[in-house]
């Protein structure tokens, strides 16, 4: 795939189902009676990983696109797997079914590719082993391979260092195994899919500010979910109707949970021209048709509690400073350097070699916008969040981009280039 420079991106699309969503709806389908179907699914490899999880400890799963029926068993009725699960790419089936195998009577064990074996594992180690969780790496570098299981688990109250879903998420499935009230108070708050998707299963769960908190040995019961567009996929295209010159995109059906819509209110911070219409909820989650014209940006400051709401779009918001007149300081997101490959690093090297004048920070990066940038061969590190910001880039580069590896947007978008193609008038 060679990208040019476009004259305009015209047109209305829909993007695949939200990854955190379609992950939750399989595993909380899997641990509940009776049936959960989820409409609107996100059939990428990391969703995938999951599902071939849950198959693997005797749970009937069908697919057919993006319509999945999970047959449940209850919070008991997984069995061992035969095998080591193989959780593939996904840092959210990773730490998430951890939670869940820390409650099982059987022990079992994960592994990913490598990547997932770099990924911290130390975070979720600390919270379950606290709880009573036999889990440890299997070669003890804080990492996968992880072996977990078959221990009683006891209640606790877990100060998270880190603002991450993952983490919460983890703590609060192992708390379903739990005695008693299990809590995570985090630093800032991250996205609440958990909590909202776990309570219309039947689990007794809140959040009030910071701390979220979950009773343990609740009957859960198979829900219908229609899953709504992931705003990481529809980034994409919000970034490039507001960069590209002549365009106007309607992307409908968005997920835009406060907990993940940071990119709106950046967007709006550098002068975009973004508008929400037709908000409304849908299977408990806030959902609308997002709309962008083309913008003359400016640089922003991108940093603080905002961070977790945006954290996966940073390449693609790194991009769109590298379009905006002016300085655009993106700190506080040392996570970045933690994610499927060190954001920090990639975005840097990439929007260089585009001819950007961007500086890494130690937990952010430091860009000036509106220099001319120009064509690459883009370094992806297999990281779909990469390749797919960059291929917004090269909409505006002169000359032509071209990608060391594309199969990797299959992760969490792979229709990605058909979409994109759609609307682009050359
Ligand atoms: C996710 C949480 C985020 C995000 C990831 C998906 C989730 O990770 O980066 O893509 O579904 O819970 P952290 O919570 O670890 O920051």
């Amino acid at each position: 795939m060679a990208i040019t420079k476009v004259k305009s991106l015209k047109g209305e699309i829909t993007v695949p189902g939200d990854k955190s969503i379609s992950h939750r709806g399989v595993m909380f389908g899997a641990i509940s009676e009776g049936t959960t179907e989820l409409t609107g699914f996100l059939d990428g490899a990391d969703c995938r990983s999951t599902i071939d999880c849950f198959k693997a400890m005797g749970i009937d799963i069908s697919q057919e696109a993006d319509h999945v029926i999970i047959h449940g068993k209850g919070l008991h009725g997984l069995s061992a797997p035969k095998e080591m699960l193989d959780v593939g790419n996904s840092g959210t089936t990773t730490r998430l079914i951890s939670g869940i195998l820390a409650g099982q009577s059987f022990i079992s064990s994960l592994n990913g590719d490598a990547s997932i074996q770099k990924r911290p594992m130390g975070r979720i180690i600390t919270p379950l082993t606290q709880m009573g969780a036999h889990i440890r790496s299997i070669k003890d570098n804080g990492c996968a391979p992880l072996e977990i299981g078959g221990a009683p688990l006891k209640a606790i109250h877990y100060d998270s260092p880190v603002a991450s879903a993952q983490v919460k998420s983890c703590v609060l499935l192992a708390g379903l195994y739990a005695d008693g009230v299990t809590s995570v108070t985090e630093p800032v708050v991250s996205r609440n899919h958990t909590e909202l998707m776990l309570s219309g299963f039947g689990a007794d769960i809140k959040s009030e500010g910071l701390t979220a908190s979950i009773v343990g040995g609740p009957k859960l019961v198979g829900q219908k979910i229609a899953v709504p567009g992931d705003i990481s996929s529809a980034a994409y295209f919000i970034v490039a109707g507001l960069i590209c010159p002549n365009s106007d995109l309607l992307i409908k059906n968005v997920n835009t949970n406060p907990t993940r819509a940071g990119i709106i209110k950046i967007a709006q911070d550098m002068g975009g021209n973004i508008e929400l219409l037709n908000e409304r909820i849908v299977s408990g989650e806030p959902v609308a048709d997002i709309h962008v014209t083309t913008s003359d940006l400016h640089g922003c400051e991108v940093s603080g509690e905002i961070i977790p709401a945006l954290i996966d779009e940073i390449p693609v918001i790194a991009v769109m400073a590298a379009c905006a007149s002016g300085t655009t300081v993106i700190k506080d997101a040392a996570e970045l350097k933690v994610k499927e490959s060190d954001r920090i690093a990639t975005v840097t090297e990439n929007l260089k070699a585009m001819g950007c004048d961007i500086t890494p920070t130690e937990d952010g990066m430091i860009i000036n916008g509106g220099k001319p940038l120009h064509g690459t061969t883009v370094n992806t590190h297999l990281d779909h969040r990469i390749a797919m910001s960059f291929a917004i880039a090269a909409l505006i580069a002169e000359g032509e981009t071209t990608f060391d590896n594309e199969e990797c947007c299959s992760i969490s978008y792979p229709t990605f280039f058909e979409t994109l193609n759609q609307i682009i008038n050359k």
